[in-house]
């Protein structure tokens, strides 16, 4: 059995002002070291509040969050955020990279927040390495605004792996996308999880990027299914 990276408990979710409906009710899921799916399901249904609780960005309203072995109910929102930093890589639709920091810098950026920072020329030499493979060794020093939406998307997917997560969390990462560049991504996402057994939770609306996954979790009023 591989290690667990995290689970949820019996977890709902309601926001305030709406405590009559609950976005999420009673999850109970269990995502281990390599594993991979997909969460699909209409507009409004929750995938993104579900994403959101995997990725310590919120708590839930009843029940637990486990994330390797440590019960987040109490821990300090400082704790939340260096485990993020640590463990973590979030990739969203939109890529939000900084506009005025080259494709290097920006994939540089979340190791800034480490405590314990590695050696300097590692994590270059990683950076260097992963945007290489990705097809962006010649544009290691463009700007996001002299790349293509691809490419921007791709320097995306290295900063969330330069810190070498457990985890991958990836919100409509090919919405912006055209057909290509949405496969290439796919396929990248699912060699780095097979390569580097990062666990991948990919939310999407597409059902054949899903597919590809292989596992597929339907959200549908509050609960997953298969
Ligand atoms: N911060 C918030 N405050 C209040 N309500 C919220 C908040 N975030 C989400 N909601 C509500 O919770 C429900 C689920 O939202 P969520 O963003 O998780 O859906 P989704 O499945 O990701 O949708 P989409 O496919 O459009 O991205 C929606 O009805 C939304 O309006
Ligand atoms: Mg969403």
């Amino acid at each position: 059995m591989s290690e667990t990276v995290v689970e949820l408990k019996g977890v709902s979710k309601w926001y305030p002002g709406a405590e009559d409906r609950k976005v999420l009710e009673g999850i109970d899921l269990e995502v281990c070291a390599g594993q991979r799916f997909a969460v699909v399901g209409p507009s409004g249904c929750g995938k993104s509040t579900l994403l959101n609780l995997l990725g310590t960005l919120d708590l839930p309203s009843e029940g637990e969050v486990i994330f390797g072995g440590q019960n987040l109910q109490g821990a300090s929102e400082k704790d939340m955020a260096a485990l993020r930093s640590e463990e973590i890589g979030f990739i969203f639709q939109l890529h939000h990279l900084l506009p005025q920091c080259s494709a290097l810098e920006n994939v540089l950026v979340p190791t800034l927040a480490l405590a314990n920072r590695p050696d300097e020329s590692e994590v270059m030499e990683r950076a260097e390495r992963l945007l290489k493979r990705m097809g962006l060794g010649d544009q290691m020093e463009s700007r996001p605004s002299q790349l293509s939406g691809g490419e921007r998307q791709r320097v995306a997917v290295v900063r969330a792996l330069i810190n070498q997560p457990r985890l991958i969390l990836a919100d409509e990462p090919t919405g912006a996308l055209d057909e290509d560049n949405a496969t290439k991504l796919m396929d990248l996402l699912i060699e780095l999880n097979e390569e580097e057994s990062v666990a991948l939770v990919l939310v999407t609306h597409d059902l054949e990027m899903a597919g590809r996954l292989g596992d597929v979790k339907e959200l549908r009023e509050g609960k997953l299914g298969e």
